[in-house]
C-alpha cells in the first residue's frame, strides 16, 4: 500500500480507503460478520482510512467503525459526515445547534473524544455562501470536538467555493473513469491550496467492477434498484448518474483495455490514482474479498498514457454527452 499526504494535516493516508457506507445500509443486506471482515482486511491490507456517516444504516456503520478502531492497534483515520439528518434538508438548518448536536451524536457513535475528520454531507449550494457556517466548524475545533473539516460535494463548482474557506482540509467528490470532469479545472485549484481531494464513487457502484450485466437484479433496499432515477437523492450517487444499459455498453469497451494482472476493480481504482490530486479513493467493499481486492489496486504498476488515452475516448464517445454538465 502507497501512501499520501493529507492536504495540510501532516496525515499520511493510504491511497486506497474504505467507503462504509454499504456496511451500514441502502446495498442490500450486509452481515456484521461480513462488514466486520471486510474493515478488517482493509486495514490489514495497509488501509488506514475509513469514510462513514452518520445516517449511514442511521447510525450503524459508525458503530462497526467504532468497534474496529477499538479492536486495531494501527492509528485509523476515521471521517464522517454531517448534514443529512436534516429533514427536509435546508441550508437553513447547518446552524450551530444541529451540526453540534449531530457532532455529539457521531462521537457517542464511533466512541472517541474527538472526530478526525467531519465533512459537510452534500449540503445545499447555499451552505457554501454562509460563512458563518465555517465559522461554527472552526469553533468545534476550537472545542476539541472535531480535529479537521472537510466537505463531500455533488457539484465541481461547489466544490470551488467550498475551499475558499481556509478550514476546509478536504473535498470529497465522485471521480471515476465516467466521471472525469472534476480533473479539469478543479483539481489544479485543490493542489494549489493544498486540500485533500477524495475520489468518492471509484467503482461506479459497482459497475465498472464489470461484474454486471443487463440480467442484474438488486433488492429493494438498495440504491441500485430504488435511486435510479434519483428518487430518494442526487441521482448522481447512483452508478454515478449514468443509465445502466450505456454504462454496461461503456464497460464492455473498457474491458477490452484491461492491463494484464489487474482487475476490472482494480483498473477503475488505479485509473483515479493516475491523478496527483486526488489523495485516496475510498471504495465501498461489502465483504473481505472485495475489501483485499480493492487495496491491491495500490500495488499495481501506473496504467499507461496510451491506455489513459482510450478510456478518454471511451467517455467523450459514449459518456460525456449525458454526465459531464451535470456535475
Ligand atoms: N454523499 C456522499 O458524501 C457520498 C455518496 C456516495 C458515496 N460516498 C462514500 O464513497 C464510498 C464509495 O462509494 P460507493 O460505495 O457509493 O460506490 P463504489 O465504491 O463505486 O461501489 C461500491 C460497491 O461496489 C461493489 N464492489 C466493491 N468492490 C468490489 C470488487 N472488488 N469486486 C466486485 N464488486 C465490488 C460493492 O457492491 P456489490 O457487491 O453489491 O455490487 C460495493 O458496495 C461510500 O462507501 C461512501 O463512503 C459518499
Amino acid at each position: 500500500m502507497n501512501y499520501r499526504k493529507f492536504g495540510q494535516t501532516g496525515w499520511n493516508v493510504s491511497e486506497i480507503g474504505f467507503g462504509a457506507w454499504a456496511i451500514g445500509a441502502d446495498w442490500g443486506n450486509v452481515s456484521e460478520n461480513d462488514a466486520m471482515a471486510a474493515l478488517n482486511t482493509a486495514i490489514d491490507k495497509g488501509v488506514n482510512f475509513i469514510d462513514t456517516a452518520d445516517v449511514y444504516g442511521d447510525g450503524r456503520s459508525e458503530r462497526l467503525v467504532a468497534q474496529l478502531i477499538k479492536s486495531r492497534s494501527e492509528k485509523i483515520y476515521v471521517a464522517t459526515k454531517a448534514g443529512r439528518r436534516l429533514d427536509p434538508h435546508t441550508s437553513d438548518g447547518y446552524n450551530r445547534q444541529n451540526l453540534t448536536s449531530f457532532i455529539e451524536r457521531s462521537l457517542k457513535n464511533l466512541a472517541v473524544d474527538t472526530i478526525d475528520l467531519l465533512q459537510l454531507h452534500c449540503p445545499p449550494t447555499q451552505v457554501y455562501y454562509n460563512p458563518e457556517v465555517f465559522q461554527i466548524l472552526d469553533d468545534l475545533v476550537q472545542a476539541g470536538k472535531i480535529q479537521y473539516y472537510g466537505v463531500s460535494v455533488e457539484k465541481v463548482e461547489e466544490a470551488i467555493k467550498a475551499i475558499e474557506f481556509p478550514g476546509v482540509q478536504s473535498v470529497q467528490i465522485i471521480f471515476n473513469i465516467f466521471r472525469t470532469r472534476p480533473a479539469e479545472l478543479f483539481f489544479d485549484l485543490a493542489k494549489k491550496r493544498k486540500v485533500a481531494v477524495l475520489a468518492r464513487v471509484p467503482l461506479a457502484s459497482g459497475l465498472l467492477t464489470g461484474k454486471m450485466s443487463s440480467e442484474s437484479k438488486f433488492t429493494d433496499d438498495d440504491h441500485r434498484n430504488y435511486n435510479r432515477k434519483g428518487q430518494s437523492f442526487d441521482v448522481g450517487e447512483t452508478f454515478s448518474g449514468i443509465d445502466f444499459d450505456t454504462g454496461l455498453i461503456a464497460v464492455e469497451e473498457i474491458k477490452t483495455l484491461l492491463p494484464k494482472g489487474m482487475t476490472m476493480a482494480q483498473f477503475a481504482l488505479r485509473w483515479t490514482l493516475m491523478f496527483d490530486a486526488v489523495t485516496l479513493a475510498i471504495p465501498g467493499a461489502k465483504n473481505s474479498k472485495q475489501a483485499a481486492e480493492n487495496a491491491g489496486a495500490s500495488d499495481l504498476p501506473p496504467i499507461s498514457s496510451d491506455t489513459m488515452d482510450q478510456l478518454d475516448f471511451i467517455y467523450k464517445r459514449l459518456i460525456k454527452e449525458k454526465v459531464h454538465q451535470r456535475w
